[in-house]
C-alpha cells in the first residue's frame, strides 16, 4: 500500500521523535528495558495525535485575578482505553498518563499462530456505560493481519459505539491489517507510528519488530 493510497481515516505519525523511538524498537539488539522505554515514548506521541479530536465543553474558571472562559473535557463523555492483552498493556499505561480520567477496559485476545485467527479469552467492558457518546481508544502495538483488531473492535461496536468515536492506536501496521480493519469498520480512525511493507508467510510484519508481546515482557 503506497502512502498516497491510505484512507483519510489513517494517520501515520511523522514526528521525528517517533521515528527515533521506532528505530530502537526495530533493533533486535535492544534490551527488554530499552524496548519498553522506547515503546512507552512512541506511544505517548501517537496518543497525543489520536486524542486531538476529543470534544470540549465551555466552562468558566476563576483565576486568582479574573474569570476566564475555558474549555475542558466533559465529565459526561466517557473515555475508554481498551488495551488488547498482552502487548497493549504498556500502551494503556502511557495512554492513562495523558487521559487520567479514562476507564481501562481490557480485552484478552491472542493470535493462534497456526491459523492466524484471533482467540478471545477475556473481556472487561462493563455493560453500565452509555457507549453511544463514549470515545474509545483500542491500543495494540501491532496491526498485522488485522484479525485481532477486528475481533476487539467487533466486541466494542456491538455495544453501540459510534464508529467515528473509535480509534485504533498501533505502533506498526501492515497494509493488510489497515485494509482489513478499515473494510470491517469503515469510519474507524487508525493511528500508527509506521506503515510497513507487508506480512511474511508466518503473518509477521516485514520489517516490523518481531513478536511485540515477547519483546515487551522478556519472554522470547
Ligand atoms: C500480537 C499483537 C496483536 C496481534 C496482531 O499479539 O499484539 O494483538 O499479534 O496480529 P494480527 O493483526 O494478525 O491479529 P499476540 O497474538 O502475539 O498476543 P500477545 O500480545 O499475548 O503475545
Ligand atoms: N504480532 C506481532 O507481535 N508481531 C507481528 O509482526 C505480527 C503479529
Amino acid at each position: 500500500m503506497m502512502v498516497t493510497e491510505l484512507p483519510s481515516t489513517v494517520t501515520v505519525c511523522r514526528h521525528p521523535l517517533a521515528q527515533h523511538h521506532l528505530s530502537i524498537l526495530r533493533d533486535k539488539g535492544a534490551s527488554t528495558e530499552q524496548f519498553r522505554a522506547a515503546m512507552s515514548r512512541i506511544a505517548r506521541l501517537i496518543m497525543v495525535e489520536a486524542t486531538a479530536n476529543l470534544p470540549l465543553s465551555r466552562t468558566i474558571v476563576e483565576t486568582p485575578v479574573a474569570k476566564a472562559e475555558c474549555r475542558m473535557l466533559s465529565p459526561d463523555v466517557p473515555i475508554i482505553i481498551a488495551p488488547i492483552l498482552r502487548a497493549g498493556l504498556i500502551l494503556s499505561e502511557t495512554a492513562l498518563e495523558i487521559l487520567p480520567m479514562a476507564s481501562v477496559c481490557h480485552i484478552g485476545l491472542y493470535r493462534d499462530e497456526q491459523t492466524l485467527k484471533p482467540v478471545t479469552y477475556y473481556n472487561k467492558l462493563p455493560t453500565t456505560i452509555d457507549y453511544r457518546s463514549a470515545h474509545i481508544f483500542v491500543v495494540d502495538p501491532m496491526l498485522a493481519t488485522g484479525g485481532s483488531a477486528v475481533a476487539a473492535v467487533d466486541i466494542i461496536h456491538n455495544l453501540g459505539v459510534n464508529s467515528e468515536n473509535l480509534c485504533f492506536v498501533s505502533i506498526i501496521a501492515a497494509p493488510e491489517g489497515i485494509r482489513h480493519l478499515s473494510a470491517s469498520h469503515p469510519g474507524i480512525r487508525i493511528y500508527t507510528g509506521a506503515l510497513d511493507e507487508r506480512l511474511n508467510e508466518h503473518g509477521y510484519i516485514i520489517p516490523g519488530l518481531g513478536d511485540a508481546g515477547d519483546r515487551m515482557f522478556g519472554t522470547l
